[in-house]
């Protein structure tokens, strides 16, 4: 299959100037999408009393963090460093959801002491934390038998799902706080992510909406996030409009129907704040051609941007250095060693030279914060850009300078 509409960066002479400037490979990221998609995600929640939280794991940078700090958002994070960091970022204990999967009595301890409601979705953890903290405040995980997401990887719900105590259980989770005295605070869900079918989601928060009425406590019901972004050329964007009017306008019959004053319904979204304010600017070494197709080699790889190895992701590929290039077929690939290594195949982008710099588009999300060091390779360089302010907030690393960190004995 080859595509032929090409997706334009927001920013061309920002992101090349900034690969001049900076070298290559770097994530760029950009503040202002970051606060535009906040804003809008906002303008259609309005009239329900909604908290947002981040979930940091799409991108953990500090900047990012800070600015979801201002914009008053809270966290949801999913390992103990997740917790510690957004505690060192300054969220308040109570701004903070901890849903550590298949959580450690170390972890659940943690957390515990720092004031975070716990989200729990195993049965037994509800009963170990029930035995160390009884008459405590703690949230739960769900599994609504409804999943979604753009790739089976990214499903967590549903039968085949690891995620969340089943509906068919809340009989036991009622007994069980019942046993303990504890104050079920919270009922959660997240399906999935990458999620564009809004009637879906739908269903599933329906559920979650069937659930929360058994419980007479709480202080929030969470959705969780997996709102989708749209990575190729002429998608469709989320419809918001929709999204409002099937996903939000039901939390205020809900609410009515449930006067609670205490009552507020969240969403933890990651993907749809911060992806499309990423850029992954790398530089082409080699162009080669074998067995009828052109290879375009690029100085990163799946390290650095392991989406399209592991989900045959989408991510837009545009050439910066040739911008009115005329289009060609390529397959863009990195420089480790394994034949998963790709950003994109089949795939036409304006005429590529060797030395070209090309922008790896929408990769905000769960690009740093899944890469690794494989091969040895550094990771990229990373630069944040907020108006006329540019901050590098990771610099990359010789050779040297890694296996000095990495082996100081040597
Ligand atoms: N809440 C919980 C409990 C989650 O596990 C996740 C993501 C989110 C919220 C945020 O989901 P989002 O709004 O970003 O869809 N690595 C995959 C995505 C995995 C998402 C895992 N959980 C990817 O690159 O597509």
């Amino acid at each position: 299959m080859t595509e032929t509409l090409l997706k334009k960066p927001q920013n061309e002479a920002l992101l090349l100037q900034a690969a001049e400037r900076y070298g290559t490979p770097t994530y760029v990221y950009e503040a202002s999408t970051v606060r535009e998609r906040i804003e809008r995600l906002r303008s259609h929640l309005r009239g329900a009393p909604v908290q947002l939280l981040y979930a940091m794991k799409a991108n953990g940078a500090l900047p990012l963090l800070r600015i979801m700090k201002e914009e008053g958002l809270g966290i949801d994070a999913v390992s103990p460093a997740e917790l510690e960091l957004a505690l060192r970022i300054g969220f308040e204990g109570n701004q903070i959801l901890f849903s550590a999967n298949n959580m450690t009595d170390d972890e659940m301890d943690f957390a515990a002491q720092e004031g975070v409601v716990l989200n729990i979705g195993e049965l037994s953890r509800l009963e170990r934390f029930g035995k160390k903290y009884p008459g405590e405040s703690v949230c739960i995980r769900f599994n609504p038998q409804i999943g979604a997401g753009h790739h089976r990887h990214v499903i967590t719900a549903g039968e085949k799902s690891k995620f969340g105590i089943p509906v068919a259980q809340t009989d036991e989770v009622l007994s069980l706080a019942h046993r303990f005295e504890l104050n079920i605070c919270g009922v959660h869900q997240h399906i999935g992510s990458g999620i564009l079918d809004t009637e879906t989601a739908w269903k599933a928060c329906a559920v979650l909406l069937d659930v929360a009425a058994k419980f007479h406590s709480l202080r929030f019901i969470n959705f969780g996030g997996g709102l989708g972004v749209p990575y190729r050329p002429g998608e469709q964007p989320l419809d918001m409009e929709r999204w409002e009017d099937l996903i939000v306008s039901p939390l205020r019959t809900y609410r009515d129907r449930h006067p609670s004053p205490d009552l507020s319904f969240r969403f933890e979204p990651g993907r749809y704040l911060v992806a499309e304010a990423g850029t992954l600017l790398v530089r082409v070494n080699t162009v080669k051609e074998s067995h009828g197709r052109t290879f375009a080699g690029v100085d990163s790889g799946m390290g650095h941007l392991v989406r399209p190895a592991i989900y045959n992701a989408y991510h837009a590929t545009y050439n910066l250095s040739n911008p009115n290039g005329t289009c060609r077929i390529y397959d863009v690939v990195g420089n480790i060693c394994e034949s998963s290594d790709f950003f994109a195949r089949d795939r036409a982008v304006q005429e590529i030279r060797e030395g070209d710099v090309l922008a790896i588009l929408d990769t905000g999300a769960y690009g740093i914060s899944m890469a690794s060091m494989y091969n040895i390779r550094s990771l990229p360089a990373e630069v944040f850009i907020d108006g006329t302010d540019h901050v590098v907030i990771r610099k990359r690393e010789s050779p040297a300078e890694l296996i000095d960190r990495l082996y100081p004995e040597l």
